[in-house]
């Protein structure tokens, strides 16, 4: 049979060669991505845009032949479904227009499927175009990370006013969060029944949590999302990446009951894998710079986490996503060194 050799690891297997993929896998590192992001006009158009949006997602598995395919898209497109206005700057990211407390009644979920359409339609084509063995991953933000910016109206390096708002009006950011949750659930379940095979939830601002925020604003709302999806599809396959949950891991594991969970490249691999057990897949966790560096030091900490996972459930990724200046030959050198 070809069962994708992701899908396996997720379902419970051990296997000796690791499936793999990166985050963010399609995007500016490779040429392709730019010269198709020239002619769509904004990333907004892109991910709206079912045709070229396909291509986006299939182009990282043609040239290079990973386990997975990830869904082109964004996080940030689920409070555009909510009505907020987002627009991605040139050189500079996402921005919003901050949400006001007193604005927050104002965000509905009824709409979110019908204004997110092209989005699944985009997981349909990408199913239909991809080989059997190969999965597809669809995906969403964690409620904390999408909030922060929505809060911000942009990245910011601590998010502060996302931490002061939950200090000042936690009973507000309950509400944001909690209208979050369920957008997500409506939209992963889509997802799912539009053809991914897996979902990912991005929890990329989880660091700056204390731990009993990280349990009320992190993992309490993903497993929530977890239940409410697994409510409508069972046997739902959830990847949670709380980046920087550090010490909180585990307990993340068992709060939320995913599959996976993504590791960044500042945790103990060995320490994580022997408290996690058999309990979830761990995925990770190459420093990105590594892949920038490439040479022998790449061949290095790759066989480090090899080594530290032999026997184990690990799908072999970044411990966050892949950066622009990352050169294609050290990408290719790494797809061979993990293949050996
Ligand atoms: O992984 C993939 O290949 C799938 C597509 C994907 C994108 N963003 C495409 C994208 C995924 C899964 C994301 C997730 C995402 N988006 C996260 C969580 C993961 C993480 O990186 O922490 C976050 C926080 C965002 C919000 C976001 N989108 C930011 C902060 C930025 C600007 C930073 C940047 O790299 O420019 C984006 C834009 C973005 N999302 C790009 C891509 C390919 C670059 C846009 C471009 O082509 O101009």
């Amino acid at each position: 049979m070809t069962k994708a050799r992701l899908l396996r690891v997720l379902d419970g297997e051990a296997i000796a060669r690791p499936p793999m993929w990166l985050m963010r896998q399609a995007g500016r590192y490779l040429p392709e991505y730019r010269a198709l992001r020239t002619k769509a006009g904004s990333f907004l158009d892109l991910c709206y845009t079912p045709e070229l949006a396909t291509e986006v997602t299939l182009q990282p598995i043609r040239r290079f032949g990973f386990d997975a395919a990830i869904l082109f898209s964004d996080i940030l497109v689920i409070p555009h479904a909510l009505g907020r206005d987002v627009r991605f700057v040139e050189g500079e990211g996402p921005r919003l227009d901050p949400i006001e407390i007193a604005h927050l009644d104002q965000l509905t979920v009824n709409a979110v499927l019908e204004r997110l359409a092209p989005v699944l339609e985009t997981v349909a084509a990408v199913r239909s175009e991809l080989a059997p063995d190969k999965a597809l991953i669809g995906f969403c933000g964690a409620p904390w990370t999408v909030a922060t910016y929505m809060i911000a109206g942009k990245g910011t390096p601590d998010q502060a006013p996302s931490r002061l708002l939950a200090a000042r009006n936690p009973e507000a950011l309950d509400r944001l969060i909690e209208t979050l949750v369920q957008a997500s659930i409506v939209y992963l379940v889509a997802q799912l029944r539009a053809g991914a095979d897996a979902v990912q939830i991005f929890d990329s601002w989880s660091r700056v949590l204390s731990p009993a925020a990280f349990e009320r604003w992190s993992a309490g709302p993903i497993a929530r999302i977890v239940a409410g999806v697994r409510a409508e599809i069972p046997d739902a396959r959830i990847i949670g990446f709380p980046k920087g949950a550090d010490r909180g891991l585990v307990s993340f594991v068992e709060t939320t009951g995913v599959n996976a969970v993504g590791v960044d490249w500042t945790v103990p691999l060995a320490t994580v894998r022997a408290e996690i057990g058999d309990r979830a897949a761990i995925q990770g966790n190459l420093d990105p710079m590594a892949l920038v560096a490439g040479g022998a030091q790449l061949d290095d900490a790759v066989d480090e986490i090899l080594d530290v996972m032999r026997g184990g459930r690990l799908i072999f990724n970044l411990g966050h996503g892949i950066v622009p200046q990352t050169p294609i030959e050290h990408v290719e050198r790494l797809v061979e060194r993990v293949r050996r």
